[in-house]
């Protein structure tokens, strides 16, 4: 599970993001952002560095930020799975969110995200992870060892819900 972080290039770290890093994150990460939904990304950073439940983890590189990454330990399941899908999610961590700026992808960022996310779900004595995910299912289960746990259709777009257990 540990990600050996010199794989990374040179100049590239992760850190965990607190409440003083959040503006300059936004700026730097905003950009290719649909400007109606900016405020709903700064709200969000403001929310993860700022609350104990979550954690914002940012991936920079010499002096800007290139990649971020959100989880948090209890997110409501959706409404459409089962009970007992349900009782699986509950005890699991949820990555909520993973970008990395387009001139920065296949460099090993997003996989040293989602183990750094992984470390603090165990950490924090979850059991496993849970994710929703549009377009990245296969990703996941290629590079991720992630699960289809099921399908879900939400205003008419199939989403996939993938699990991990630890
Ligand atoms: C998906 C995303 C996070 C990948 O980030 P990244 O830093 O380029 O990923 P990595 O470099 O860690 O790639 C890990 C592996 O996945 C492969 N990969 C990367 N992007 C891929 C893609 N879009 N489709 C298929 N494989 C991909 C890499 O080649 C690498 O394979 P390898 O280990 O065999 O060499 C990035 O493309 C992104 O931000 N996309 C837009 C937002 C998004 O889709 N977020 C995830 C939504 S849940």
């Amino acid at each position: 599970m540990n990600f050996d972080s010199s794989l990374l290039q040179p100049g590239c770290r992760i850190l965990e993001g607190g409440p003083e890093l959040v503006d300059q994150a936004f700026h730097d990460l905003n950009r290719d952002m649909d400007p109606d939904l900016v405020h709903v990304f700064l709200d969000k950073l403001q929310r993860y560095a700022a609350k104990p439940d979550r954690a914002l983890f940012l991936a920079r590189h010499r002096d800007r930020y290139i990649a971020f990454a959100s989880i948090i330990d209890h997110s409501p399941p959706p409404e459409n799975v089962s009970e007992s899908d349900s009782d699986i999610l509950k005890k699991r961590a949820c990555i909520t969110g993973l970008m990395v700026l387009p001139e920065f992808r296949n460099k090993r960022v997003a996989t040293a995200l989602i183990h750094t996310m992984e470390n603090w779900a165990m950490k924090n004595n979850r059991d496993g992870i849970w994710l929703i995910t549009r377009q990245m299912a296969d990703w996941y289960q290629r590079c991720f060892q992630y699960r289809m746990h099921a399908t879900l259709f939400t205003k008419g777009v199939q989403k996939s819900l993938l699990t991990k257990p630890f």
